[in-house]
């Protein structure tokens, strides 16, 4: 597996990717700024075997913890699932994060709507705990944790992360792809 850096070259094929496994939140913008962002830590990566697009993955951050960077779009193409490339892609995606100045890394996800990754969560991460934060929304959401160190890592204790605003950049994409297709894909 070769996991390959999204830029503006295959930015459309990133989107498409992560629109084919998650129909339902769409996300042109957020890729396409971590395309526009020199920051280190924000990027997605297409996945290939034998030079065939497989799968999409990616790290952020969130501004409240410097500590910990997280599993951002993550997921294999529905023919391509269950041969082991998803557990490879995230093991990668480790080993990208061990590279850069983070403590812990994070995921977070739903046990409803994602729950084909739940037990490889469950089998690669140290802890998880639910995530409820009454400012945000957060039914079924559940957040794991592991260690880039050492150094035990914490619960992240339902810090607000903003899903409200993440849904909310994904309907905007969907809009803003419906005006200016032509001249961004
Ligand atoms: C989760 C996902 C990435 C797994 O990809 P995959 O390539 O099928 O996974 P793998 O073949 O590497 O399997 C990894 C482990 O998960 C298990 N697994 C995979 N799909 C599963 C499913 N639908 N139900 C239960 N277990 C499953 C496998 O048995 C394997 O366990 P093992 O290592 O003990 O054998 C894929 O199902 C997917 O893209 N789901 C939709 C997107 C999604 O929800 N992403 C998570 C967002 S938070």
């Amino acid at each position: 597996m070769k996991l390959e850096k999204v830029d503006q070259k295959n930015l459309e094929l990133a989107y498409h990717i992560q629109k084919t496994i998650f129909p339902e939140e769409p996300d042109f913008l957020f890729i396409r700024r971590s395309v526009n962002s020199d920051r280190i830590e924000f990027n997605h990566y297409i996945a290939y075997v034998d030079d065939r697009p497989v799968g999409i993955t990616g790290t952020y951050t969130e501004k409240c913890d410097k500590d910990s960077i997280w599993l951002s779009w993550f997921g294999v193409l529905p023919n391509e699932r269950r041969k082991g490339y998803g557990k490879e892609m995230l093991l990668e995606t480790i080993e990208i994060c061990k590279k850069l100045p983070f403590k812990y890394f994070r995921c977070y996800t739903s046990i409803e709507e994602n729950a084909s990754a739940q037990p490889l969560y469950k089998s690669i991460f140290d802890i998880c705990e639910k995530y409820l934060n009454r400012n945000d929304k957060t039914p079924n959401d559940t957040i794991y944790s592991m260690s880039l160190t050492d150094e035990k890592v914490p619960y992240w204790n339902n810090k607000y992360i903003g899903i409200k605003e993440y849904d909310a950049l994904s309907q905007k994409g969907e809009e803003y792809l419906k005006h200016h297709k032509k001249s961004i894909l």
